[in-house]
C-alpha cells in the first residue's frame, strides 16, 4: 500500500528554538516511520526579508544538522534544501495565476511583515503563501506537521489547490495541518508575551543551540509572580507558558506535583524554575552536541543535501509532469 505523503519546512532565519521543536520537528521524527516524508529548509522564503545571504549557508547547515540531531533519519526521509528543487519555482508560477491580490493582502503573516518592514513590502512577501503552497503541492502531500501559526497558510494552500483542480482537472489532494494531539501547538515566549519566535528577544526564547548556563539563566529570569491566592485559579499567560514547558520536558510526576501546588496555593516558582531548568538542560544538551558534531563534518553535510535533493526531485518532477499536462502546455 502506498504511504501517505507528508511535507514540512523550516526557514533558515536564525537559530531553531523550542517552538520549532515542539510545533514541528518532534512530529517529523514520529512520522518518519509511518509516512512518505519530505522535509526541507525554506531558504527561498528567507529571501523575502532580505537577510545577509552570506550568513544563510551556516543557517541552512544548522537547520539540517539540528533536524538530524533531533532524530530525523536522512535515509528514511527526503531532507533537502528548497532551492535545490527548482521544480517548486515552476509550480509557484502556475499557482500565482490562481492567487488573488485581495486574499494575499489579508493574510495575517503578510500584514505583520508590512508592519515590521514597511520599507520592504516586496512581491515575494505578498506571494509567500503561494510559494508555500507550491512546496506542499509539489509532492502532493496530504499531511503537513506545523505549529498553529501556519494554519492560515494551509487553508490558503487548499484554496489554491481546489482552484487548480477545478480549472485544469484533478491533480492535487487536499493537504491539512497535522499534530499528534488534538490541537496544533503554540509554545509561548518566556515572558508569556506571544509565541516563541526566531526574531523575539533572545532572553525569552530557548534555542536548541543554547549552552547549559544560558538555558538556566533564561529560565530563572522568566516572569512569575507571588502565586495564586484562590485555590484552582486560572493561570496567567506567563505561568501557563512555564507549565507548558515543564509538561513537554519533565516527568509526569513532576508536572502533577507543581499543578497540585499551584491549585492549593503553595507553589514555589523558584523551585519550579530550578527543576524546569535542569530538565531543559538535559533535553537540549544532547541535541546541541550532536548538531555541532554533524555541522563540523562538511563532507557529510554535502552528501546529505545532495541525497535529499535527488530524492525530492523524483517526486517533484512526477507532479510537474501531471501539472504541465493538466494546464495544457504540450504544444508539440
Ligand atoms: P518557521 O520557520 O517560522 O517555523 C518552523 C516550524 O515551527 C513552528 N513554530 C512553532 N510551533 C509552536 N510554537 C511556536 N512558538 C512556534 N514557532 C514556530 C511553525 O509552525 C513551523 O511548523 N512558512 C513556514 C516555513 C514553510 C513551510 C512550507 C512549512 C515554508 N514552506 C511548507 C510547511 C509547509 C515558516 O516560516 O516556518
Amino acid at each position: 500500500m502506498n504511504k501517505e505523503v507528508v511535507l514540512s519546512g523550516i526557514r533558515p532565519t536564525g537559530y531553531l528554538h523550542l517552538g520549532n521543536y515542539f510545533g514541528a520537528m518532534r512530529n517529523y521524527v514520529r512520522m518518519q516511520d509511518e509516512y512518505n516524508c519530505y522535509f526541507f529548509v525554506a531558504n527561498w522564503h528567507s529571501l523575502t526579508t532580505h537577510p545577509d545571504t552570506k550568513e544563510l549557508k551556516s543557517s541552512v547547515h544548522r537547520v539540517i544538522a539540528e533536524n538530524i540531531a533531533c532524530g530525523l533519519d536522512p535515509e528514511k526521509v527526503a531532507l533537502y534544501v528548497q532551492s535545490d528543487v527548482t521544480e517548486i519555482a515552476e509550480l509557484y508560477l502556475y499557482l500565482n495565476m490562481l492567487a488573488y491580490k485581495g486574499e494575499l493582502e489579508k493574510t495575517t503573516t503578510f500584514k505583520e511583515k508590512v508592519r515590521l518592514q514597511p520599507e520592504n513590502v516586496n512581491a515575494g512577501l505578498l506571494t509567500y503563501p503561494v510559494l508555500m503552497a507550491a512546496d506542499i503541492l509539489i509532492h502532493r502531500a496530504v499531511k503537513v506537521p506545523v505549529g498553529k501559526d501556519q494554519e492560515q497558510h494551509l487553508e490558503m494552500t487548499r484554496n489554491f489547490a481546489e482552484r487548480f483542480n477545478f480549472r485544469y482537472g484533478n491533480v492535487f489532494p487536499m493537504p491539512y495541518a497535522f499534530n499528534y494531539g488534538d490541537e496544533l501547538v503554540k509554545i509561548m515566549s518566556l515572558d508569556g508575551n506571544g509565541k516563541m519566535s526566531k526574531s523575539e528577544n533572545q532572553m525569552n526564547t530557548l534555542y536548541l543551540a543554547d549552552e547549559d548556563d544560558s538555558i538556566r539563566k533564561k529560565i530563572m529570569k522568566a516572569k512569575t509572580d507571588s502565586g495564586p491566592t484562590e485555590p484552582n485559579s486560572i493561570k496567567p499567560d506567563y505561568i501557563e507558558g512555564l507549565f507548558n514547558l515543564i509538561k513537554v520536558v519533565s516527568d509526569k510526576s513532576v508536572v502533577e506535583k507543581f499543578e497540585s501546588d499551584f491549585n492549593q496555593c503553595h507553589i514555589r516558582y523558584g523551585d519550579m524554575k530550578k527543576q524546569l531548568a535542569e530538565d531543559m538542560v538535559n533535553f537540549i544538551r544532547p541535541i546541541r552536541e550532536k548538531a555541532e558534531a554533524l555541522r563540523a563534518d562538511e563532507k557529510y553535510m554535502k552528501e546529505i543535501m545532495e541525497h535529499g535533493a535527488a530524492k525530492a526531485r523524483v517526486s517533484a518532477q512526477a507532479t510537474l509532469q501531471l501539472v504541465r499536462d493538466a494546464v495544457g502546455l504540450r504544444y508539440y
